[in-house]
């Protein structure tokens, strides 16, 4: 049994009938859960709505620091929106210096407001970071992250980054780059983590993992990623699995567990 522990079935989907089939096929693939992570106020109530039929999958609310020209979240209406047993996280939140140009300062701030919300209601956070290192241990540690931690998601930082974090209460998650043949040294760290601390996604509909590489990504494909590192570190598939499913439910315990959901 597998969680994929980042999505975005809003964007995988154009209309709701074009989730049944993706639910299924990851229903065949042993997919137990899924976690549909927002990125932004205005899709927010529409990706509600599309997941509410389906009890396997939870939800984020926050904004994605590559938006630009969206609604600006406060830390009161992140709380309330979060403010629901389907809502299990914070964000996807962080910083994106790669993408973004100029005084980022606004990147930083909507970053605060989002660990200060996470506080607030004590739901873990999903971070984004990209080519902001330093900024991201910085802002996560200013604002106390470490009481509620969260998952550095996608993660394709180094070895110190994943120590920096894990000692701030954060798990680290890897999506199909980590299958990706240039990918050596991440493949490095996701072999040298500890087991209690990874988690796999898909971040579908992006970056499908080998062998899909190129397709449309969707949430059954977690099982390459799985297959992948189970192979990198000489474990079995069932151990990858049943680590990274455990992982997820001890870090997001607003999760509904399969006994109960499904
Ligand atoms: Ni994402």
């Amino acid at each position: 049994m597998l969680v994929d522990s980042h999505c975005h079935l809003d964007m995988l989907c154009q209309q709701a009938d074009d989730l049944p089939p993706v639910l299924e096929r990851a229903q065949a693939d042993a997919i137990q859960h899924l976690l549909c992570v927002a990125i932004s106020l205005e899709r927010f109530p529409s990706m509600m709505e599309l997941i509410a039929p389906y009890p396997q999958i939870s939800a984020s609310v926050g904004v994605h620091p590559d938006g630009v020209d969206v609604e600006e979240p406060d830390v009161e209406r992140l709380c309330a929106l979060a403010d629901q047993p389907r809502i299990v996280a914070i964000g996807e939140t962080g910083l994106d210096y790669y993408r973004a140009e100029g005084d980022l300062e606004w990147q930083r701030e909507r970053f605060r407001r989002h660990i200060r919300a996470a506080r607030a209601v004590n739901k873990p956070l999903i971070v984004h970071t990209r080519a902001a290192r330093d900024d991201t241990l910085r802002i996560l540690a200013e604002e106390r992250a470490a009481e509620i931690g969260g998952v550095l998601h996608c993660f394709t930082e180094d070895w110190e980054m994943a120590q920096a974090a894990m000692a701030m209460n954060f798990y680290i998650s890897f999506s199909g780059i980590v299958t990706f043949k240039n990918a050596l040294d991440l493949q490095a760290v996701a072999r040298r983590l500890p087991a209690e601390r990874m988690l796999i996604e898909t971040d579908s509909p992006y970056l499908a993992p080998v062998p899909k590489r190129g397709k449309a990504n969707q949430p059954a494909y977690v099982r390459h990623v799985a297959e992948f590192i189970a192979g990198l570190r000489e474990e079995s598939f069932a151990s990858v699995a049943e680590m990274t499913t455990r992982n997820f439910y001890a870090l997001f315990t607003g999760a509904p567990r399969p006994d109960r959901a499904l």
